[in-house]
């Protein structure tokens, strides 16, 4: 084959150091603390099973055929009232929004950016964030403001002081992406006061927020959060979820509630690429939501996961509690661990893993701008709790090694 011209855009899409762990995640002698899997221990097998069984039995004719752009009529309905038990919307949708499902959240992510952002069209992020929302917005050619997170979330302060700036510039971001509950990858959840902010300032500055919300749905902790979306009354979120952390990311099945305006422009997108989420999927996940298979389903993760969460905070306390700082997530899947020598947790992951048999994911590509590249994302949901503290241990060897 003679030399592949490939498109421009691809330059955007480095060679992560994500993608050079998700090679070793398969291998079985490796601890994994990299990805965001759930526990597959937790998957409901049988649940989906019947499910299954009861769509082909009873609606095969329709849960087999196409379907509309936007989602099943049914399953629409049975997310507004799942989000509404689960105090994500007041009550019923305000009359100018709608719903689209998607393949996951990740495709909203992706049908939004592309429909709002031109090349080099302003996005506000929190600093660091997630790494997949970041390369697509490489791939549009977006320019991102990042601004950083403390422990109550992002900093609202600095936000307007930087809309005001642009303002001055006659420019405006096109959305503020943010994860306010259990962030990717630091599990940091944005305050109350915080989240009031940020709707003051998209209100007074007419500025749109995306919010992705994968974790909200179980937390650890009894505390009180509310999503953006719950609090806004002027319409200015889209609010993303998905399925994936609180059924099984296999089902691909995610949403996107906003102002119609946007949603039908996202739905012409999605004609685009796909023209619609599987029907079958779709027809099993209203199955599920009509028998609160879900709902069921999240205090025991809330359970499972606690246990895990523990684990990770005390291995950490107990093999490097003088080597590092970390958050201590209320829910999610991670923990953002900081060293407190300035190792490069990239050049260490070579030896963690051919050594030490332990995997993570570095924090560098998390940052848009100024890395800290002495940050590592560890997740506690997958392995199991004795593969926790046995991988924490390894890991203290490894910085201890490398801090002598
Ligand atoms: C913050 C965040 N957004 C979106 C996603 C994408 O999830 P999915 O496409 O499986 O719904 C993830 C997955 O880990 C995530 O952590």
């Amino acid at each position: 084959m003679g030399r592949v011209l490939f498109s421009k855009r691809l330059d955007n899409i480095e060679p992560s150091a994500v993608r050079v762990i998700l090679r070793v995640i398969g291998k079985s002698n490796i601890i994994s603390f990299a990805g965001g899997l759930p526990d597959s221990a937790l998957f409901p097998a049988e649940e989906v099973k019947r499910a299954c069984e009861k769509v082909l039995e009873e609606s095969a004719y329709r849960a087999l055929q196409y379907s509309v752009t936007e989602g099943v009529e049914e399953l629409r309905e049975e997310l507004y009232r799942f989000m509404v038990r689960r105090g994500v919307l007041p009550g019923h949708p305000r009359d100018d929004e709608e719903i689209l499902v998607t393949s996951g959240s990740q495709e909203a992510l992706f049908l939004i950016t592309h429909v709002l952002i031109d090349s080099g069209d302003i996005v506000v992020t929190e600093r660091p964030t997630y790494l997949a929302m970041l390369q697509i917005l490489y791939d549009h050619y977006a320019e991102i403001v990042d601004i950083d997170l403390d422990p109550n979330g992002l900093d609202t302060y600095k936000l307007e002081e930087v809309v005001r700036s642009l303002q001055r510039e006659n420019k405006k971001p096109k959305f503020v992406y943010v994860v306010p509950t259990c962030q990717n990858p630091t599990g940091i959840t944005m305050s109350m006061d915080r989240r009031k902010h940020l709707l003051e300032i998209a209100e007074t500055y007419d500025i749109l927020i995306l919010e992705d919300d994968p974790y909200s749905y179980y937390l650890y902790e009894p505390i009180d959060v509310k999503p953006l979306k719950y609090l806004d009354s002027s319409g200015k979120v889209l609010y993303v979820s998905t399925f994936s952390k609180i059924l099984a990311p296999g089902l691909r099945i995610g949403w996107v509630v906003g102002p119609r305006e946007i949603i039908q422009e996202v739905a012409k997108a999605k004609q685009v690429l796909n023209l619609q989420s599987p029907t079958f999927t779709q027809f099993v996940v209203t199955n599920l939501l009509r028998e609160q298979v879900v709902d069921r389903r999240l205090p025991l993760l809330a359970e499972h996961y606690r246990k895990k969460r523990d684990a990770m905070l005390n291995a950490l306390e107990t093999y490097v509690g003088d080597l590092a700082d970390w958050v201590n997530p209320v829910g999610g899947m991670f923990v953002w661990v900081k060293l407190r020598r300035n190792i490069d947790t990239m050049n260490m992951l070579q030896l963690a893993v051919e050594k030490y048999g332990v995997a993570y994911v570095p924090g560098a590509p998390f940052y848009p701008s100024r890395p800290e590249v002495n940050t590592m994302r560890l997740n506690f949901t997958y392995p199991s709790v004795d593969m926790i503290e046995t991988g924490i241990r390894k890991l203290a060897e490894l910085i201890r090694e490398l801090s002598t």
